[in-house]
């Protein structure tokens, strides 16, 4: 038993989701694509999973934020895939993939075979587990990649009114869902094992104002250690944190965010691998010519830096998805996919986005005890990445075109003396 199709998009997240509204865009007949996911909803924003959908009044539910909405585009629903002719198979996983014949195998038993695959699988959330530690499935043990989680993280909360919360991991995502809790009204302690939060982007002067803020919001941080087991109850219940520092916590419930891996096991043997994902050129090709991947997934060359990266956020799964559908139906008209890379967060009233790379010497500017600041990086003279704290919509577009265009930079004081400015009329 088995279906053919021109395209398929092997996963149903954010880069199939606006993949999906640009085949449209370029005249993909009816029945030509099929978008296969493991989830029971047509792709959606994952962004809002941490922010908006844990919100205590008025929370995002379905299908309020299915994708392209983050962008401000449409807002695709199930009817809208049915109308555009777009198979949508949901609530079925894929469990092997065979590139030379170009078959899928399902869970439902379905072989589906492609003229062109597109690998959107993404990442999965790292467990406690891979780090030594047992206790995942504990009802109040929460992760967060999918909607299933974030249910589950909502019914935590609800369960642990007034309640305290350790949250294990100084990430995006221990940083999001620290401050959603707080906003709910449960005491947080983070503990993660680095010196400082976001230690992968943020320098410690700019992870001291966020966790300066943070505490000032009633948060605890633990740093410089892990977990190293759980208590139980009875029911199997977490009810407190043991450290490797020797300290103990008593929580009404956990989250988790260590980080991820991407889902890349169907293709290994197969596909050329680098960096965790699936390696793909300048056309987001990977080494068999009729799979492609995009999103967290595909490592690809960053032109702007020389070199090959996986980028895990979701402006890089918005704009490989436009892309990889342009270099598929339009070739002849469709250079190499040159992205500058975009960061971005919000917590409480807080903002920031950071565009390039954060390698070299760093020049602060603004006012780090007020409202808006930032930082510049700047290696082998030229400007390579930009963050920027509480910005006006014009001051973010400045200083991504400023990164964008890598000006030359003699004089670091100079640099410092104009600050924000420099990047406005650079
Ligand atoms: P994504 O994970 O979105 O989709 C992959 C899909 O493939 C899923 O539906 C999955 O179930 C499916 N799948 C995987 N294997 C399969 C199989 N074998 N068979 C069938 N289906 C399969 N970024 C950012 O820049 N700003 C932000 O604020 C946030 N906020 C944020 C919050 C939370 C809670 C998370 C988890 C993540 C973010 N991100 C983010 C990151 C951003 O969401 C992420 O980079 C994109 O979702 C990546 O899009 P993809 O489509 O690549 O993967
Ligand atoms: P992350 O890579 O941002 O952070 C992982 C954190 O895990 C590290 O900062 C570290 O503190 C901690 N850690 C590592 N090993 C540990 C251990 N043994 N014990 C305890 N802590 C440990 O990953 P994440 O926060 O889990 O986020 C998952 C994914 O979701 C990422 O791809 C991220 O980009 C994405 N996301 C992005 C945003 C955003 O861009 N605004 C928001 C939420 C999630």
């Amino acid at each position: 038993m088995g279906r053919a199709f021109v395209y398929v998009i092997l996963g149903g997240g954010v880069a199939a989701g606006y993949a999906a509204l640009e085949f449209v865009k370029k005249g993909v007949s009816h029945g030509e694509l099929c978008i296969i996911s493991d989830e029971p909803v047509a792709p959606y924003e994952r962004p809002a999973l941490s922010k908006g959908f844990l919100l205590p009044e008025a929370p995002a539910r379905l299908p309020s934020f299915h994708t392209c909405v983050g962008a401000n585009e449409e807002r695709l629903t199930p009817k809208w895939y049915k109308e555009n002719g777009i198979e949508l198979v949901l609530g079925t996983g894929v469990k092997s993939a065979d590139v030379k014949r170009k078959t899928l195998l399902t869970t439902t038993g379905e072989t589906i075979s492609y003229k062109i695959l597109i690998v959107a699988t993404g990442a999965r959330a790292l467990k406690l587990e891979e780090f030594g530690v047992s206790g995942s499935d504990a009802q109040n043990v929460c992760y967060l990649r999918n909607i299933a989680d974030a249910n589950r993280l909502v019914n935590a909360v609800q369960s642990s009114p007034g309640g305290n919360a350790v949250v294990i991991g100084g990430g995006y995502i221990g940083m999001e869902c620290a401050a959603s809790l707080v906003i709910n009204k449960i005491n947080v302690t983070m503990v993660f094992p680095e010196a400082h939060c976001m230690a992968r982007l943020f320098t410690p002067k700019i992870a001291s104002y966020y966790e300066e803020y943070y505490k000032s919001r009633g948060v605890n941080f633990v740093k410089g250690t892990v977990l190293s087991s759980f208590d139980f109850d009875s029911d199997g219940k977490v009810t407190a944190v043991n450290l490797r520092d020797g300290r103990k916590i008593s929580v009404d419930m956990v989250v988790v965010g260590i980080g991820i891996r991407p889902n890349t096991s169907l293709f290994e043997g197969q596909l050329t691998l680098e960096k965790g994902g699936i390696k793909v050129n300048g056309k987001l090709q990977s080494s068999n010519s009729s799979v492609y991947a995009i999103g967290d997934v595909a490592a690809f060359p960053v032109k702007a830096f020389g070199e090959t990266r996986r980028l895990e956020h979701v402006d890089s799964a918005r704009q490989s998805a436009r892309y990889v559908v342009a270099a598929i139906m339009e070739p002849g008209k469709t250079g190499e996919f040159d992205y500058l890379p975009f960061f971005y967060s919000r917590v409480f009233t807080l903002s920031w986005q950071f565009y390039g790379d954060n390698v070299g010497e760093v020049v602060y500017f603004g006012d780090f005890s007020g409202s808006t600041f930032g930082a510049y990086w700047v290696n082998k003279g030229h400007l390579v990445g930009a963050f920027l704290e509480g910005g006006t919509k014009e001051e973010y577009e400045a200083v991504a075109k400023a990164t964008r265009f890598r000006p030359a930079i003699e004089d670091l004081t100079e640099l410092e003396r104009q600050g924000l400015t420099f990047a406005v009329t650079v």
